[in-house]
């Protein structure tokens, strides 16, 4: 069963010389109560991915291709309204910085209530009840008085947990999550990133949380993608990209980090640099970088293949390409 489903999505930026691909045929699903980690080097085109399922990409980058689909329901081409409809309803979103989703001028109460009844056929008592069950449920202490606060009266740590709050108002079935504790001291992200799951899974919601940090994808997701410039490397359960990385570059991103538990330093330690969109290589966008690359890598641009229990864009799975030792699985970076 799939909730999202997001097949060959392409998105483009007008250049100076014709368009730019951000994003080229990402294709993965979701399950209903599932958490998807998307995890990349900065400008993999993990919150373009993002932006495009909430309906918030910001022209002139546009979906040039591609279907994006929640309940079997395609959300890629609806008009604004609607849209922002659906975003309440059926998704809900949490940023880096929770004061973007926040109103400043009004008490988190307000915010609560408003989007509760925006949605949900409930009266305004009820609705404000609801909102204290899940600013209790986020761990605000005091949430009766509290709910009557402003933004900032809260530490950072607790905006988020209102963000949290906030976005699973109206009982979504999907929160797409964007670094949701990168802005947040390094104390209270663990917190953070145990209660969105938490409360997900208490919920049936599923997640798409991207992050750079693989400590929070190898605690908290059930299965993980892998990006790399503007595609998909890599998409398996968890510990099976952990532990056995199907795609050169996924082994190279979990060989830069020295100890998972301790290490929580953005994943930047693989030689080389990622292309820019404007110069993407022929072939395998890594093969530059690529320890494993041979001819083909350079002509021919691998789409996802059957990798074990994972999928990975690179040859080496290709059953043609046999000879070459399809088992990269295990491979030093
Ligand atoms: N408005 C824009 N115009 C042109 N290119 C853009 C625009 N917004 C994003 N891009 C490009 O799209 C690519 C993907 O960006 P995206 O923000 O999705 O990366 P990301 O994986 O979220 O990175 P980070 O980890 O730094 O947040 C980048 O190369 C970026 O430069
Ligand atoms: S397709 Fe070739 S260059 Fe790309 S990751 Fe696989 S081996 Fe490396
Ligand atoms: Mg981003």
């Amino acid at each position: 069963m799939t909730l999202l489903q997001v097949q060959n999505l392409v998105v483009e930026f007008p250049h100076r010389r014709g368009l730019l691909r951000a994003l080229d045929d990402v294709s993965f699903e979701i399950a209903p109560g599932e958490i998807l980690g998307v995890v990349g080097e900065s400008g993999a085109g993990k919150s373009l991915t993002g932006a495009s399922i909430i309906g918030l990409l910001e022209p002139p980058g546009r979906i040039a291709s591609g279907e994006i689909r929640l309940d079997g329901q395609r959300i890629d081409q609806l008009d604004h309204e609607t849209m922002r409809h659906i975003r309440g309803r059926k998704i809900g979103a949490i940023f880096q910085d929770p004061l973007t989703s926040l109103n400043p001028l009004y008490t988190i109460g307000r915010q609560l209530i408003e989007t509760i009844r925006t949605h949900l056929p409930v009266g305004e008592s009820e609705a404000r009840k609801r909102a204290i069950g899940l600013l209790q449920d986020t761990g605000i202490p005091a949430a009766e008085q509290r709910i009557d606060h402003f933004p900032h009266q809260f530490s950072g740590g607790m905006r988020q947990r209102v963000v949290i709050a906030l976005a699973l108002a109206a009982e979504p079935k999907l929160i797409v999550a964007d670094e949701p504790t990168t802005a947040l001291d390094v104390s209270i992200q663990a917190q953070i990133i145990q209660l969105l799951k938490r409360i997900c899974k208490e919920r049936g919601a599923a997640v798409m949380l991207i992050t750079h940090d693989m400590g929070v994808i190898a605690e908290s997701c059930d299965r993980v993608a892998v990006m790399y410039a503007g595609r998909v490397a890599e998409i398996g359960p968890v510990h099976e990209v952990i532990h056995q990385p199907a795609h050169p570059y996924t082994a190279g991103l979990m060989a830069s980090i020295p100890d998972m538990e301790m290490d929580r330093e953005r994943l930047n330690q693989i030689d080389g640099t990622m292309p820019r969109l404007n110069a993407i290589p022929t072939g395998c966008a890594y093969n530059p970088r690529c320890p494993r690359a041979f001819d083909r890598c350079r002509v021919e641009r691998p789409d996802l293949l059957h990798a074990g229990a994972t999928r990975a864009a690179c040859w080496l799975h290709d059953p043609r390409d046999a000879h070459l030792d399809t088992r990269a699985k295990g491979m030093a970076a």
